[in-house]
């Protein structure tokens, strides 16, 4: 029986590197490094399974699309995305963090509006909607920590792992919104069509993940 060609999206960085043992663990190694190589589109040495290396907030836009079958995002981007037309096969367990308010102590006890700043503008307003808090949200991009010290947010929303990087900045961790890691996500097309290729990729990964455990 023919093999099906299967593109799975993942992103430059953490998860690639956390990746790579689950793939070489069902038999699959990249050709290129991702942090050396130019190219975006990674061969592997299988003819009919190709890496695809994005930004980690678009991997779940370029899966539900069908411009890959899979992909590996944590579950931030899963819950900024929406998670429309995807699938989630596995908690892969990796990138392991929290999303998390944080800010100088005491900066969320205050009454009135909320100023948070965050690249998690959805997670935000679902969270503190949640609490019935009033907030007004400052859409960045990235260095979240820096806002609250210039004053331009009263808080922050941003993942924390170690936690060093609000310590080295004179923040706190304050609200818990979601424990996160990362999840193997598929959309309904490669479920149906490409079930065989799969759901044989997803046991042979869900049986490394069960004895790592
Ligand atoms: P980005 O460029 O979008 O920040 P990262 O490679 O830093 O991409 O993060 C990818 C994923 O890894 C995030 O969506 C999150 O789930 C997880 N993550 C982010 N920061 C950390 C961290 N400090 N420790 C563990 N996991 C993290
Ligand atoms: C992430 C996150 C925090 C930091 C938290 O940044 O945005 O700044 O990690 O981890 P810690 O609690 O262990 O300090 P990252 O290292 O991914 O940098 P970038 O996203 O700004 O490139
Ligand atoms: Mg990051």
């Amino acid at each position: 029986m023919s093999q099906q060609n299967i593109i799975i999206a993942l992103s430059k960085g953490r998860i690639f590197k956390d990746t790579l043992p689950l793939l070489a663990h069902v038999g699959i190694t990249p050709k290129d490094d991702p942090e050396t190589t130019r190219k975006l589109i990674l061969d592997t040495n299988h003819a009919h399974i190709k890496l695809l290396i994005l930004r980690a907030s678009d991997v779940p836009t370029y899966v539900q699309y069908g411009a890959a079958d899979l992909g590996v995002a944590g579950k931030d981007v899963l819950m900024e995305h929406g998670g429309e037309g995807l699938f989630e096969l596995l908690d892969l367990n990796i990138a392991r963090c929290k999303l998390m308010v944080a800010g100088k102590p005491g900066s969320t006890d205050q009454p009135g509006r909320l100023r948070v700043a965050t690249k998690y503008t959805h997670s935000a307003e679902c969270y503190f909607a949640e609490q019935g808090r009033q907030i007004e949200l400052i859409k960045l991009y990235g260095s979240m920590e820096l806002a609250p010290l210039v004053d331009l947010s009263d808080c922050i929303v941003d993942v924390v792992d170690t936690g060093n990087t609000l310590r080295a900045n004179g923040l706190e961790p304050l609200l818990h919104i979601a424990d996160i890691s990362s999840r193997l996500i598929v959309n309904r097309a490669a479920q149906k069509l490409k079930h065989r290729e799969i759901a044989d990729l997803v046991r042979q990964l869900d049986e490394y993940l069960a004895a790592e455990a």
